[in-house]
């Protein structure tokens, strides 16, 4: 149990991806707490992941609304002690043509992916401070290393977080945090399959995409928590500012 005793935030940790990271950490002994908006998948997953013996609490939380992300964090730091593992793993896209992008649209989805990145970062990180040991894990986007028609405003708050993520990372370092990203690639979550839903992966769908990756399948939620684990690892300390990139060999 390397994790035992350690508190863990994960944002968007109700579904896909963040479901995925919540269960591995929880697995490893951490004390999760999963912050999302869906009531309904946020209670199932907690009382599944319960019945199952891991410490994991929820929290109704909007990753854009500030007082809510204070109330909620100061919550867990009462439930189930200072935040020490932070994944920023929240996030949607806005899938549109770039001429046809409103400014609220625009905005709308630079909040969710980045400004709750730095909502969450600000709030929790005096905590590591304090303790002299932290990890953070913002979940970018593989998007972000050759850009993506119609995904414009989504690509630009991803290729923000990775900004935010190295800048952290340097100011951080001497207080013992780590701040890194992971940008994944084709991974089979509810998101995903929403898009192929609408065509939005192109006219071959989820195969194409496939016989376009070197390692000829589609990603799991699964290969990403694997990756967080190992960032949030005490023995991954020399790891910080960098861009994991987990994508089946489609980026290099
Ligand atoms: N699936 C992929 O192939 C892929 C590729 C690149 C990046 N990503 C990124 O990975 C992350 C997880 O995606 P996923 O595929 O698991 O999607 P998902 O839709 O399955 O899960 C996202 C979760 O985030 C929650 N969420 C959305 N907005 C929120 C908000 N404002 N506050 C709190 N919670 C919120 C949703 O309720 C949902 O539970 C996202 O940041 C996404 O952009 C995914």
């Amino acid at each position: 149990m390397p994790f035992e005793g350690t508190t863990a935030i994960v944002t968007g940790g109700a579904s896909g991806i963040g479901l995925a990271i919540t269960e591995a950490l929880a697995e490893q002994g951490c004390s999760v707490a999963v912050l999302d908006l869906q009531q309904e998948a946020l209670d199932e997953q907690v009382a599944r992941l319960r019945d199952l013996g891991r410490d994991v609490h929820g929290h109704v939380c909007d990753v854009t609304d500030r007082p809510g992300v204070e109330a909620t964090v100061e919550r867990v730091r009462e439930e189930q002690g200072v935040p020490l593992i932070l994944v920023n793993n929240a996030g949607r896209p806005l899938f549109r043509p770039f001429l046809g992008i409103t400014l609220e649209e625009w905005q709308g989805v630079l909040d969710v992916n980045l400004t709750g990145t730095f909502h969450l970062c600000q709030v929790v990180l005096p905590g590591m401070v304090d303790a002299g040991w932290g990890r953070v894990v913002n979940i970018s986007s593989s998007s972000t290393h050759g850009g993506q028609p119609y995904l414009s405003g989504y690509v630009a708050a991803k290729s923000a977080v990775v900004g935010l993520t190295k800048s952290l990372a340097l100011e951080h370092g001497p207080d013992g945090i780590t701040v890194n990203t992971i940008p994944p690639g084709f991974i089979d979550t509810p998101m995903l399959q929403a898009d192929a839903a609408r065509g939005r992966l192109g006219p071959g769908g989820v195969d194409d995409a496939i016989a376009r990756t070197p390692v000829r399948r589609i990603g799991r939620p699964e290969d990403i928590a694997h990756v967080c684990v190992f960032l949030c690892q005490d023995e991954s300390s020399y790891i910080t500012g960098q861009v994991i990139g987990v994508n089946g060999g489609r980026n290099t």
